[in-house]
């Protein structure tokens, strides 16, 4: 019979990608998205309205799911995006609404879904983390520390639900291109490019470091999902387009890593 996957932040990039992947290898694809008219040309068997950061629209959208489906095999929670400033000139309420979408938003979804799973048995959970959740970068205080929250937050759900045929991985993608760098830069740009600013040479660095960081292609990292699904066991986490170097940071002792972010970063 087929498989139910449920994916969140569909109308763009990695979780547009998904959603075509997972239809063409056949499963039954429920694609969500805030605004569902983005959903448009993306291939799915149900499209359905979901802000990842509204307990209310994940009420009302898992209703209308299970009158649809029976069960979800896999959750994949995908929603997400990056503030970037330096710790001392983070906007609060910027980080907050980040912080609801990428942390929170990954516990509501995950409370909702874990219920129907347990209920039929087992299924996956793939949370979205990054790489930026193994390693921390200048001026990617706040984005980082969302996705070090998922490394936690996924590692102890992993362990709770276990016995229950339940398993849960991060999935941790080095930079990919998608609209992640165009919607970073208008969420952060504004204070990166403040004259004014005591941390003005950090953002200029970082600015033209994004301008030609190299990015993978999105498709492949979601061909690269659908590979690790195959997986009999799921291990704790699998990273996905991420450059060796990035890999080589992550093992880094502190003194050198150090060194390293602030040389290369
Ligand atoms: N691209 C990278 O370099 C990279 C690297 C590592 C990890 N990641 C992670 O990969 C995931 C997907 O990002 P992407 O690269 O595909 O970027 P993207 O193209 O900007 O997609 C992000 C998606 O999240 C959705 N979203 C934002 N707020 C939401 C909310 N409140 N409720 C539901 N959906 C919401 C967006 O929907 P709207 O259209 O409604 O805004 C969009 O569909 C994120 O978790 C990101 O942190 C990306």
């Amino acid at each position: 019979m087929e498989k139910t996957v449920l994916i969140t932040g569909c109308s763009s990039g990695f979780g547009r990608a998904l959603c075509n992947e997972f239809k063409d290898r056949g499963y039954f694809v429920i694609a969500t998205a805030r605004n569902v008219m983005k959903l448009a040309d993306v291939k799915a068997d149900l499209k359905i309205e979901l802000d990842v950061s509204d307990e209310r629209s994940i009420r009302n959208s898992m209703k209308l799911i299970l009158s649809e489906v029976t069960g979800i095999d896999i959750l994949i929670n995908n929603a997400g995006y990056s503030v970037r400033s330096a710790v001392e000139e983070i906007e609060i309420d910027k980080l907050k609404n980040m912080m609801d979408v990428n942390v929170f938003g990954t516990i509501r979804m995950m409370q909702a879904v874990l219920p129907v799973m347990r209920k039929h048995g087992g299924g996956r959970i793939y949370n979205i983390g990054s790489i930026s959740g193994r390693m921390t970068g200048i001026a990617n205080g706040g984005y980082c520390s969302s996705k070090y929250a998922i490394e936690a937050i996924t590692e102890a759900a992993r362990y709770e639900t276990k016995d229950m045929g339940i398993e849960i991985c991060v999935i941790e993608p080095g930079a990919m291109d998608t609209d992640f760098f165009g919607t970073l830069a208008r969420n952060s740009d504004g204070k990166m490019k403040d004259p004014d600013s005591c941390y003005r040479k950090i953002y200029e660095r970082d600015l033209n470091f994004r301008s030609r960081q190299a990015k993978s292609d999105v498709q492949i990292c979601a061909k690269r999902l659908l590979q690790i699904n195959e997986d009999k066991k799921l291990k704790v986490r699998y990273t996905i387009g991420v450059s060796w170097i990035y890999r080589v940071f992550t093992i880094m002792p502190d003194g050198l890593k150090e060194w390293a972010v602030r040389r290369f970063n």
